[in-house]
């Protein structure tokens, strides 16, 4: 068996977090700039057992130490179901990635979908992106809870999405490539807290809530149809009104918020929070021109960890 490398990128939600998992539709897309990688290697001697080594997590132990529903367990017990296996060999697991955790790019999801990819393959088991996506939907319920699926799913398939829960996955297309700058707000929360908070308001109160989530939806349903013509200026002004209905969830921050604003002022086309807010990233919609102007204005504002992606 030789030695095996899968990456997974990252993944920016342009529009629909936290709507979509009440059944509304949303759009992602990956970020090949940042992403996870897991590396598999036999371990030759036979009495050594199967090791997890991830130094970004400070983490050197045997597999067997961690806990049962921990996602690198469950993934790997779900690939030895996948190839109806009966034991696995001893292997070295390295796991490592470039994504921030806790700020929204994805980053549980593209370590799950490196993870169960390379030891597929490192296996020789035979597996669609579907499969993957499964298996990483099951890891990522450990990270939040009630994960709606869309990490996973733009993560395995790496593809634009328009996403909906119990929908066929439907590819987005984008009529002009759109250049975003994706920027760290440097505040973390995970996403099982924020994705929790806004069930509690939903729960409180289920009719003004329930109706900013069915808002988002029709939002995000014209945001597909804006991407596909290509029309910037429009999806700009959509961006902006889905950050007024993440701020009305109370899934924003005065950081995000602030932000926003300088981007605005900058004379960006629009911009919002992307995926579980209470810090994470924030995205910008502009002009190819005008993102290095505006990326210049970010920094000296304090916010250095930025990232220029063109999606097509
Ligand atoms: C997280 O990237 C997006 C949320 O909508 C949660 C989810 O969809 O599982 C906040």
């Amino acid at each position: 068996m030789p030695r095996t490398i899968q990456k997974a990128p990252g993944k920016i939600i342009l529009f629909g977090e936290h709507a979509v998992v009440y059944g509304q539709p949303a759009i992602a897309v990956p970020i090949p700039q940042r992403y996870a990688t897991a590396t598999i290697e036999p371990i030759i001697r036979g009495d050594e057992p199967t090791r997890i080594i991830a130094p970004d997590i400070q983490m050197d132990i045997p597999i067997d130490d961690l806990p049962y529903e921990h996602p690198f367990v469950q993934i790997t017990k779900l690939v030895k179901d996948l190839g109806k296996l009966h034991h696995l060999p001893a292997m070295k697991i390295h796991i490592h990635s470039t994504i921030p955790v806790s700020s929204g790019l994805g980053s549980g999801a593209a370590v799950s979908v490196a993870l169960a990819r390379a030891l597929c393959t490192f296996l020789g088991i035979e597996h669609t992106n579907a499969d993957i996506s499964a298996m990483a939907y099951e890891a990522e319920k450990y990270h939040h809870g009630n994960p709606s699926g869309i990490d996973n799913t733009v993560i395995a398939y790496s593809r634009g999405i328009f996403y909906q829960r119990e929908q066929p996955i439907k590819w987005i297309t984008i009529g002009r490539p759109i250049d975003l700058l994706i920027v760290n707000s440097g505040e973390q929360k995970s996403t099982r807290i924020m994705v929790n908070q806004v069930a509690e308001k939903v729960a409180v109160n289920p009719e003004y809530y329930n109706q900013i989530i069915l808002n988002v939806g029709s939002l995000v349903i014209q945001a597909k149809k804006i991407l596909e013509s290509g029309d910037i200026e429009t999806l700009g002004k959509l961006m902006l009104k889905n950050h007024q209905y993440l701020q009305e969830l109370h899934v924003s921050t005065s950081t995000l918020d602030q932000l926003v604003m300088l981007a605005m002022n900058a004379g960006a086309f629009g911009a919002k929070l992307s995926g579980a807010g209470g810090g994470g990233n924030m995205i910008i919609l502009a002009d190819h021109e005008q993102i290095p102007d505006i990326e210049h204005m970010i920094h000296q504002a304090g916010f250095s960890n930025t990232i220029h992606a063109t999606i097509q």
